[in-house]
């Protein structure tokens, strides 16, 4: 380790030393605690990181980004539809998908390094249990769809396959995630098919362009941005071991959504039979204001841009037959080639640019005080990961129908948008909706039957509670044989146990 001079020489070679102005009140625990996270701090790369982000902080409060001026919603052909293509279309989507599968082909990546702090719990999200019926933690249900994909390419292809499983995690997620796998043996999954790393960190700055303390041994640090991905995939060497199991297609996911359909064999096949390098699954905007990133063109290449980064008027902006002009609503699914992830982790990282969060960093001022600031205090810098389709060859979108497939938690109860309660009732709808579809009907406790409804009032509960579980069936095949005329008790489970 590096001693505490030469700690202080890069420090001071990077214009920060003063991350060291409570060394004399440290014990020697927490001094071997700070040196050992400052001398992983590059002076170089610190002193950049620094004035980058004081910069677009400036650039950020004079004239806030906005790229409404350089946005066009791109030409219709990119997109392919659920709900505009055929049937048969979508079956020869979806043979080619579980066919990419059933040859041990495509890899799911989840991205598992955000803190949630809308959610405002202090354990990683994919922990979080939204209060189903069974109690299945996002992680569980996600574990146990890989689990029945396998096993369905490998019925229609009789072969055996495996969807290995990506997960970035943070210094904030890793542990935790680790700790939850292993206490849940993996879920049925083996475990040389659960690949966790991490991605990187990067100090807040201050507006002063100083980096802060956090407490008087520990700096402030964010991981950078779910674009820390293509760095994190070259720092773990994550390609070359695809590259060992002869992936070809990856299918990278955010953790918060209940409805992800991981490998989605239908988004899959049609990816690879458009012969893109690079995909996006999106969903209609449910109103111009919604907060998701919309898939357009700047400047003529595809790009997604945040709800932060465009402008009301242009968000409200309508086709003259009344639909939005960007209505292409990014559900953070995308699909990408392995070579194409090479090009990105190996070459084209570095021209990825970084976007500016200004939030309220907790830190300890002058006289050494914790302090938990009531307004903003502090710069943090992240890339994003679909920042990379402006270099895709060949990037396709795909859009799928909100209600089987986007329900995200991003907050706590309070909020009356994307909450526990949001996702397990956008969850149990479905299941509902299945059920009845295989031919269930449903009673209450004392026999009475329970009348059928078939619309989704986003506020309410199905009238009936029925969950599935994902082993037995992943989007509502397989069902009749279980469900077909029978006379089930609202709440009711459909798990491998009562099979
Ligand atoms: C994200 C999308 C947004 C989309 C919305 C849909 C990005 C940058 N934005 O927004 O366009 O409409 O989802 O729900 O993708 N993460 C990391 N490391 C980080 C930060 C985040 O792995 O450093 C992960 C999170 O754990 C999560 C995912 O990235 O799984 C999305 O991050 P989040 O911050 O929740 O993005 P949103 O603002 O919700």
């Amino acid at each position: 380790m590096q001693c505490e001079a030469e700690v202080r020489r890069r420090l001071q070679e990077a214009g920060q030393e003063q991350l060291l102005r409570f060394w004399a009140e440290l014990s020697a625990g927490q001094r071997e605690s700070l040196l050992e996270e400052l001398q992983l701090l590059e002076p170089g790369e610190l002193r950049e990181h620094c004035r980058r982000a004081q910069e677009a902080y400036r650039e950020e409060s004079s004239a806030p980004q906005r790229l409404d001026h350089r946005m066009s919603p791109g030409h219709p052909d990119y997109m392919g539809s659920v709900r505009r293509s055929p049937p048969e279309q979508l079956q020869t989507w979806e043979e080619e998908g579980f066919r990419q599968i059933s040859q041990d082909r495509v890899a799911v990546l989840l991205l598992a390094g955000g803190q949630g702090t809308r959610l405002g719990v202090t354990y990683p999200k994919g922990m979080y249990n939204v209060g189903l019926p069974s109690g299945k933690t996002l992680y569980q249900i996600q574990a146990e769809r890989i689990r029945r994909l396998q096993h369905l390419a490998g019925e229609k292809y009789s072969t055996r396959c495996t969807v290995p499983w990506y997960i970035m995690t943070s210094e904030f997620t890793l542990n935790p995630t680790q700790k939850f796998f292993e206490a849940h043996d993996f879920f049925g999954i083996d475990r040389a098919d659960v690949v966790m790393f991490e991605q990187r960190m990067l100090p807040a700055v201050g507006f002063d362009g100083k980096a802060i303390l956090e407490r008087k041994d520990k700096v402030a640090m964010a991981p950078d941005g779910n674009g820390g991905l293509y760095r994190a995939l070259a720092d773990n060497r994550i390609l070359e071991d695809m590259e060992a199991r002869g992936i070809a297609y990856i299918h990278v996911y955010c953790v918060d959504n209940i409805l992800v359909k991981m490998a989605d064999p239908t988004f899959v096949g049609f990816c690879v039979s458009k012969g893109a390098d690079c995909g996006a699954k999106v969903v209609e905007k449910s109103y111009p204001s919604e907060p998701v990133g919309v898939v357009c063109q700047v400047d003529g290449v595809y790009q997604v841009v945040e709800y932060s980064e465009i402008s009301p008027e242009t968000a409200e902006r309508h086709n003259p037959d009344g639909s939005l002009t960007y209505n292409a609503g990014n559900i953070c699914n995308h699909f990408f080639t392995l070579d194409f992830l090479k090009i990105m982790a190996r070459t084209l990282e570095p021209r990825l640019g970084y976007h500016v969060a200004i939030k309220k960093v907790p830190y300890v001022d002058a006289e050494g005080n914790l302090v938990k600031p009531v307004r903003p205090n502090g710069i943090k810098m992240e890339k994003f990961v679909f920042d990379v389709f402006q270099f895709a060859q060949n990037f396709v979108a795909f859009e799928v129908v909100r209600e089987e497939e986007f329900s995200p938690l991003k907050n706590a109860d309070t909020a009356d948008k994307d909450t526990p309660s949001t996702s397990r009732r956008a969850l149990l709808w479905q299941h509902y909706r299945w059920a009845l579809r295989a031919g269930a009907r449903f009673t209450d406790a004392s026999g009475c039957a329970i009348a059928e409804v078939s619309s989704v009032p986003e506020a309410e509960d199905p009238p009936a509670v029925c969950e599935i579980s994902p082993l037995i069936s992943y989007f509502g095949e397989g069902l009749d044989v279980h469900l077909n005329n029978r006379d089930l008790t609202s709440p009711f489970i459909l798990d491998i146990q009562g099979v």
